[in-house]
């Protein structure tokens, strides 16, 4: 009896396991159709994700501390194989605001870990980066991480800087109007450094007057040029798409200068909760507003 029972079981389990593995065949080869379908039409060259709702998330499903912003690597891992296999070749992520500094020093610190922990698996060589070829950079003021993250950080995009096929930009201990205050101050710094060394002047500073009048003739004037040519972002083409999740309406000081023209679109659903069905559908509305925002790109 207690046999028969055993093998009953045994034999639901079995059944079990196949319909699920129907029901993940059936999903992957209708995301399958989705995306080829999607793929008829233009496809954002650069998509640009602030990752919110990681913290609500653990929150609504009653997990640890911490829990949230891991099951929030993962969704990113899901979104980056799809956007790569559709044809996006820039993806850049809000990973850490400077702002984020200022919240519980646990949390950041678990936040820290997580990233430790998950820039070594990405260069692992069974990891996405290997199997996409996908260079990694990190932006932002990196001056303010602890010392093991900024070497991890380092150490990823010397190891990544050979990769060609698409680039993944982190953004860490970044804010907008960082960027901004370092391309002003970078730009002085060049523009002082030419003057200084087309005068010929000598750093010594002997003859301070003299340097003075010298420095004052030359043209120290900044452009957009060299600004542009000193944001973090400079060798990224600017996004064409900007996906908000968790359903706030902001910006939050990410990206503020590369943005005139991108679209933005911002999801209900927590950042943990998004698979690759949501990015389809935010592609698909992309689609639809494109010809309007080549449009208004045309007449300015
Ligand atoms: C915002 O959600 C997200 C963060 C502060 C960090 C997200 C970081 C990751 C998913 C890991 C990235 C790691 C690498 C290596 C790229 P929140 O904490 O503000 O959550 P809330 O909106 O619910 O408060």
């Amino acid at each position: 009896m207690a046999q028969e029972l055993e093998m009953e079981n045994s034999n639901e389990g079995t059944l079990q396991r196949l319909f699920q593995r129907l029901v993940a065949m059936m999903s992957g080869f209708l995301q399958w159709l989705f995306f080829t379908v999607l793929s008829v039409g233009p496809i954002p060259n650069h998509i640009a994700f602030i990752m919110d709702g990681n913290r609500r998330y653990a929150k609504s499903q009653k997990l640890g501390p911490g829990a949230g912003h891991k099951a929030g690597f993962s969704s990113l891992i899901s979104i980056l194989e799809s956007c790569y296999k559709i044809g996006v070749k820039y993806v850049t992520v809000y990973a850490f605001s400077i702002d984020n500094f200022k919240r519980d020093p646990i949390e950041v610190q678990s936040i820290m870990d997580l990233m430790l922990e998950k820039i070594d698996e990405l260069l692992k060589e069974e990891s996405i980066v290997s199997s996409h070829g996908i260079r990694i950079n990190f932006f932002g003021n990196l001056e303010l991480l602890s010392e093991p993250v900024r070497m991890a950080v380092a150490k990823a995009m010397v190891e990544t800087a050979k990769n060609t096929n698409v680039v993944l930009s982190v953004c860490v201990a970044y804010t907008s109007t960082n960027e901004i205050v370092h391309a002003v101050q970078e730009s002085c710094r060049e523009k002082i450094a030419q003057a200084l060394l087309n005068s010929k002047f000598n750093c010594e500073m002997r003859d301070f007057e003299r340097g003075y009048n010298t420095l004052s003739k030359v043209d120290c004037s900044i452009t957009l040029e060299d600004l542009e040519r000193h944001m973090y972002l400079a060798e990224c083409p600017d996004p064409d798409l900007l996906i908000r999740t968790s359903g706030e309406t902001r910006l939050s000081n990410f990206l503020l200068w590369q943005t005139t023209f991108c679209y933005l679109h911002v999801l209900d659903a927590l950042w943990p909760e998004v698979s690759p069905w949501w990015l389809g559908w935010v592609i698909l509305h992309y689609q639809r507003a494109k010809p309007y925002i080549d449009k208004r790109m045309k007449v300015l």
